[in-house]
């Protein structure tokens, strides 16, 4: 991967663009089995309590109704135990107990869709509720070890002390409210067990093999015996990294029934047992010298998790990161309410802590009147807070080049000075920094005879181009066109693959694309080297390039690969490999990082917010293919969008329900919402984190933009709203 592989950076279209347009890719409910059936779910309707009775006779009177299966005739599965991750995350309809609205409590099976809906319908639930627990001041507190294997605490001198006695400090409190993940494709799932006791799954999951081990734990059988695909699915952001109920409840409702059973979320479900970002409650204080460099700093959350499994919303590890003064005290603390279990959504902790953070600066840099963007700059730094020298970091660049292409320089500082007829002008701006993560994977590429290329691994495109970008990297190292490049990905029969999360699976898969090409490679020259009827017999090795569908030496002398496996009678060749992580891990902080310039106009009459322009600067190492990468930043920024101005889930304080559990009540950015986005791509060269020197861009993108938000929206106004989402009447209130 280097200047002679012209394929890796170009903004290719999707190998996979065709089949999507067309209708033509599968994706986990659109696969016609023979006798398939539909299940769907009945979900509670009380926050916290206990079924009674289930009256389930109408339901039985639906047409074509196979079985309701409750609490009291579902098989018995392991549906964990409290010290077992599984048991954070599913009810199996085990018990009567309630913990959640929305909770499953039965399912209803039929030959249709309709039917199973009708008799879903029907089914009658009683309850005995108990009083739940939603504010945050009513649930049981208490602080959580760690995050993800991570300390939840950290402190480096004594910020307490430096802040007092700092020239200029503020201590201020910042809230997010609940969101939810709404891809466009619910969370659905088509099970069938097979002769042999072995399952096949088609699931909606951002990651196969952890999926398979769900399944195999909860049904007591071997991993061997659990073939799961996800060949497409239409976005996840987080909910469909984690194996939930109701992909085990179709799996159970299978065994039930022994048929073939599909099973799919109704959009107000997606608000039910598949997690969301948890309310968050963030303590930021800063105290800087009249100079503007950060003396101390301090970052305290308060996030929910649920009164039966924990997540931490990892909001205060940004701001190790980003500006980590001497004095830094960062920590954690959760509060227990009866919701679902929160989980991973996009940039979880980050798009979260760098509101906090981030407006925080801003508020800073009012008080000691330097410019944003300057006092960033002052506090650029290059190590970590942990001490750790950064493997790259282009924050400044970030910072610079969208200034100068946004020209902020035209920003009068003042609150409430630039106007555009009877509009308020605001011009805002923050940084964002998202971790370079990536975890053990494996690839298999295989050359056939014909000179095609076959590259594997289980790996999930979760509709962000991993099937283009993965063709890019197989076809730039093996010197072939991407049109050569067959990409099989989302199968558990292929080499294992991480969660398509984090942002880790181009680093991860990728990494792991590039060591079996070189494996294949090193194949391809045993067999020239001893063969003597090779025109490259005798040629040294590391002069031989891979190149043209084939080897060849200075001066065109080579052959193509075609050639190499007839003349051998190989049907085709293989290289494998397994990438992990090494001790880079331990020895660098490795870290994306963008910066945000928003410009808004307000209505200083009704409040309302129009957002005019965005302009965005990512470095994240090298960008695999310029086209989907842009595509990815573009989203995590129409994500932030939703963040700052429209999302929240709202809950009923007395019942625990959630009361906007559908996409006309629970507002996500459309395109009148979006402004004209310009996206620069910093070049970065990284050689530390990975094989293929790939940061991951998928979540970075929303990190920062609500607080570039609410920081124009000041600009604008005067206003500082510390509390998500900026509604019209939180500006004309106050
Ligand atoms: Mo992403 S929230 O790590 O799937």
């Amino acid at each position: 991967m280097n200047s002679t592989l012209p394929l890796v950076g170009a903004p290719n279209d999707r190998v996979d663009g065709r089949r999507k347009v067309t209708g033509t890719a599968p994706y986990a409910a659109e696969y016609p089995l023979a006798g398939l059936v539909y299940a769907v779910m009945v979900t509670a309707t009380i926050g916290k309590g206990r079924v009674t009775t289930i009256d389930s006779r109408d339901a039985y009177h639906v047409p074509g109704v196979i079985a309701i299966m409750t609490h009291e005739n579902a098989p018995r599965v392991d549906a964990g135990t409290a010290n077992d991750p599984t048991a954070q995350e599913v009810m199996l309809l085990q018990d009567d107990v309630v913990r959640y609205d929305r909770q499953p409590v039965a399912v209803a099976i039929a030959d249709t869709f309709e039917h199973a809906i009708d008799a879903a319908a029907r089914v009658i639930v009683h309850y005995a509720p108990d009083q739940p627990a939603i504010a945050f001041t009513r649930g049981e507190r208490y602080t959580p070890t760690e995050i993800h294997g991570e300390p939840a605490a950290f402190r480096n001198g004594d910020p307490d002390a430096a802040i007092a006695a700092a020239a200029v400090k503020l201590d201020n409190v910042y809230t997010t409210p609940v969101y939810h993940h709404n891809p466009m494709e619910p969370h659905a799932t088509t099970a069938i067990w097979n002769s042999d006791g072995s399952l096949t799954v088609y699931d909606a999951t951002q990651g196969v093999d952890a999926d398979a081990l769900t399944y195999a734990k909860t049904f007591g059988i071997p991993l061997s015996s659990v073939h799961v695909i996800a060949k497409f699915i239409g976005g996840g952001f987080g909910c469909k990294g984690t194996t939930w109920s109701h992909a085990l409840l179709s799996a159970m409702a299978a065994k039930l029934t022994g048929k073939p059973v599909q099973l799919v979320l109704t959009r107000p479900q997606m608000f039910g047992s598949v997690g969301f970002r948890p309310q968050t409650h963030q303590r930021v204080a800063l105290g800087a010298g009249r100079d503007g460099r950060l003396v101390g700093q301090i970052h305290q959350l308060t996030a929910q998790t649920s009164t039966f499994g924990e997540f931490v919303e990892s909001s205060a590890l940004i701001s190790t990161a980003m500006y980590p003064p001497p004095n830094i005290a960062i920590s954690h603390e959760l509060v227990r309410l009866n919701t679902a279990t929160p989980t991973y959504m996009r940039a979880p902790g980050e798009s979260t802590g760098s509101f906090a953070l981030e407006s925080a600066m801003d508020e800073l840099a009012v008080a000691l009147a330097i410019d944003p963007v300057d006092l960033r700059l002052r506090n650029d730094v290059t190590t970590d807070a942990h001490g750790l020298p950064f493997s790259s970091r282009s924050l400044a660049k970030c910072l610079t080049q969208a200034a100068d292409r946004f020209d902020w320089k035209r920003r009068n500082p003042q609150p409430r000075s630039m106007r555009a007829g009877d509009q308020l002008v605001g011009l805002g701006m923050a940084a964002a920094s998202y971790p370079a993560h990536r975890s053990a994977a494996s690839a298999l590429v295989r050359i056939a005879a014909d000179g095609s290329v076959t590259v594997q691994s289980a790996g999930v495109d979760l509709g962000t181009g991993a099937y283009t970008a993965f063709s890019q990297i197989a076809a730039d190292l093996l010197g072939v066109p991407i049109a050569s490049v067959r990409m099989e990905l989302g199968d558990t029969q292929y080499p294992s693959a991480p969660v398509a999360g984090g942002s880790q699976l181009t680093a991860s898969v990728g990494s792991a694309v590039k060591l079996a090409v070189l494996d294949a490679r090193a194949k391809l020259l045993a067999l020239v080297a001893g063969d003597a009827a090779s025109p490259l017999h005798g040629v040294a090795a590391d002069s031989i390039q891979l190149m043209n569908g084939g080897l060849y030496a200075s001066g065109g002398r080579g052959e193509s690969y075609a050639a190499i496996l007839t003349r051998h009678g190989l049907a085709n060749l293989e290289g494998r490999a397994d990438a992990k992580p090494g001790n880079e891990q331990k020895t660098y902080a490795m870290h994306a990082f963008g910066a945000h310039f928003v410009e808004l106009h307000v209505d200083a009459t009704l409040g309302t917010i129009e957002l005019q322009r965005i302009v965005s600067a990512f470095a994240s190492g090298r960008i695999v293919n310029a086209k989907t990468a842009t595509s990815q930043y573009y989203g995590g920024i129409t994500f932030g969008i939703g963040m700052a101005m429209l999302e929240e889930t709202r809950f009923d304080d007395r019942t625990a329900r959630i009361m906007n559990a559908n996409l006309s009540d629970y507002l996500v950015p459309t395109n009148a919402d979006v402004p004209p986005i310009e996206v620069i791509i910093v070049p970065e060269e990284d050689t530390v984190v990975n094989e293929i020197g790939v940061k991951g861009i998928g979540e970075i993108g929303i990190v920062g933009v609500a607080a570039a938000i609410a920081n124009a929206v000041y600009h604008a106004t005067g206003r500082r709203i510390r509390d998500l989402p900026i509604t019209p009447e939180k500006l004309l209130l106050a």
